[in-house]
């Protein structure tokens, strides 16, 4: 866990993380903002793409934060850079989207000076018109980001001199590693801009506390407490079953382990095989990630088998997930308790990387302000999986969407997560809304986030 840094003196009351609390300023001041821009995003670890966005050699992408842009270059089956994206003539941004740079030469559309893809100038129209005719290559090179592979990830970092990766990672490098994300390829990659504060919608995937009131048919009984007529007695919360852990650097997770669906555990009346193919289900129409169609139809493939002595549903399910894996050479995380009790869960990687393994698939969540509005954010999903040995893997290539309530671009769960977040950053900018409340077990991520965050803002 981070430990709280002293803020400066000048910092408003209303810029405080509290013990139990995070004041609203946070979320909603401008210059709250441009501290977050200038002290965080300018020096942190951050994940600007992924690999399967620059399979080939000549291949880019672009990563914007704040006014910073990241231009990703894939120079050969080894080598990934990343580069300020500007043409040293006179600004330019030497690309704006996804695409490739035919044979390897990098072309500034403004005065057709080039590179090729190591970053070393190529050519310069009238060049002894430029210093006296003294220029050298050398003045003109494209300029590096530090960048780090890890985990099919490319991460950057736009400080002169980084913090080291290594160390950044360290706490959650085994989770991830566990999880095979190396291994995940792109099935779809969805990205909207949200008007709230990128942590509030950051936080929103934070935690499973949100999941009754939020997601009815995820929690049907302690949704029917919540929005029944019976308010005598106890909920029945069964998200309370989620562990949650907080780490050094920001980082994070949770997990259900043993007591969820995914495990074999449900509680409904019938058929237990259809209970839990349903409830998967409802991740497969809700999310379409994370749970895949074949994986129910794994599930309903059981129906009828008995079980072994000692074994359970979840167990068998493993099995023959196992098994489809292996018969179609399918990488697949080690099938060992800490593995698996990881399906559902969450991995968090500080500040805004959300990464949720279950069966050999991901969903992955990314967010980031947009630009320097306080009130808006980039919100992004992936879904990836392991592809068996015999299928081609695509080139991951974003759909840009507009609006995250149009049920022909977002699915139910999705949908009802962000029914919530623009209404959170509308409360939360009343001058009635001083402070949100964080309750010290299901939203410790969220108080860890902003502890960590104070780290950067106040060195
Ligand atoms: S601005 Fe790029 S060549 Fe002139
Ligand atoms: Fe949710």
């Amino acid at each position: 866990m981070s430990k709280q840094a002293e803020p400066p003196r000048e910092w408003p009351d209303s810029w405080l993380t509290l013990d139990h609390g995070i004041r609203s300023g946070r979320y909603t001041d401008p210059a709250f903002a441009q501290l977050e821009h200038d002290k965080l995003w300018l020096r942190v670890w951050q994940a600007a793409a992924r690999l399967d966005e620059i399979p080939r050699p000549g291949d880019h992408t672009v990563y914007d934060i704040g006014n910073q842009s990241a231009l990703l270059v894939r120079v050969d089956d080894k080598t990934v850079k990343a580069y300020h994206n500007a043409c040293p003539h006179r600004g330019t941004a030497l690309a704006i989207c996804s695409g490739h740079f035919d044979q390897g030469r990098i072309i500034c559309p403004f005065h057709g000076w080039r590179w090729n893809l190591e970053g070393e100038n190529e050519y310069v129209l009238e060049r002894d018109n430029f210093r006296g005719g003294q220029l050298q290559n050398s003045d003109v090179a494209l300029r590096e980001i530090p960048l780090e592979i890890y985990a099919g990830f490319i991460f950057i970092n736009f400080a002169e001199e980084p913090e080291s990766f290594a160390e950044f990672i360290a706490p959650i490098r085994k989770l991830i590693d566990d999880q095979v994300i190396a291994d995940v390829h792109h099935i779809w990659w969805k990205s909207v801009r949200v008007p709230a504060n990128w942590k509030v919608a950051l936080e929103a995937f934070l935690e499973g506390y949100h999941v009754p009131a939020t997601h009815p048919q995820l929690e049907v009984a302690a949704a029917d407490f919540i929005y029944g007529d019976d308010v005598s007695g106890e909920c029945a919360f069964a998200h309370d079953n989620h562990f949650y852990e907080v780490f050094p650097h920001g980082h994070g997770r949770f997990y259900g382990g043993q007591s969820t669906p995914m495990a074999g555990k449900v509680q409904a009346a019938g058929d237990p095989v259809e209970a839990m193919a349903a409830r998967l289900n409802l991740l497969v129409e809700g999310m379409d990630a994370m749970i895949l169609k074949e994986d129910v139809a794994l599930v309903r493939s059981l129906k009828g088998k008995p079980i072994p002595e000692g074994s359970t549903l979840g167990g068998e399910y493993v099995k023959a997930l196992y098994g489809d894996a292996a018969a179609r050479q399918r990488v697949m995380p080690r099938p060992e308790r800490d593995v698996l009790d990881m399906w559902g869960g969450e991995i968090f990687v500080f500040p805004n990387l959300m990464i949720l393994p279950q069966a050999g698939n991901a969903m992955m969540y990314r967010v980031r302000p947009d630009g320097f509005d306080p009130n808006a954010c980039i919100f992004e999903i992936f879904s990836t999986k392991t592809y068996p040995q015999d299928q081609e893997i695509p080139r991951a290539v974003v759909q840009q969407m507009t609006d995250v309530q149009d049920p022909e671009q977002f699915l139910t769960i999705p949908r009802q997560d962000f029914s919530n977040v623009p209404r959170i950053q509308k409360g939360l900018l009343t001058r009635g809304c001083k402070q949100v409340w964080l309750a010290s077990y299901y939203e410790m991520m969220i108080l860890n986030l902003h502890q960590e965050m104070d780290r950067y803002l106040t060195a």
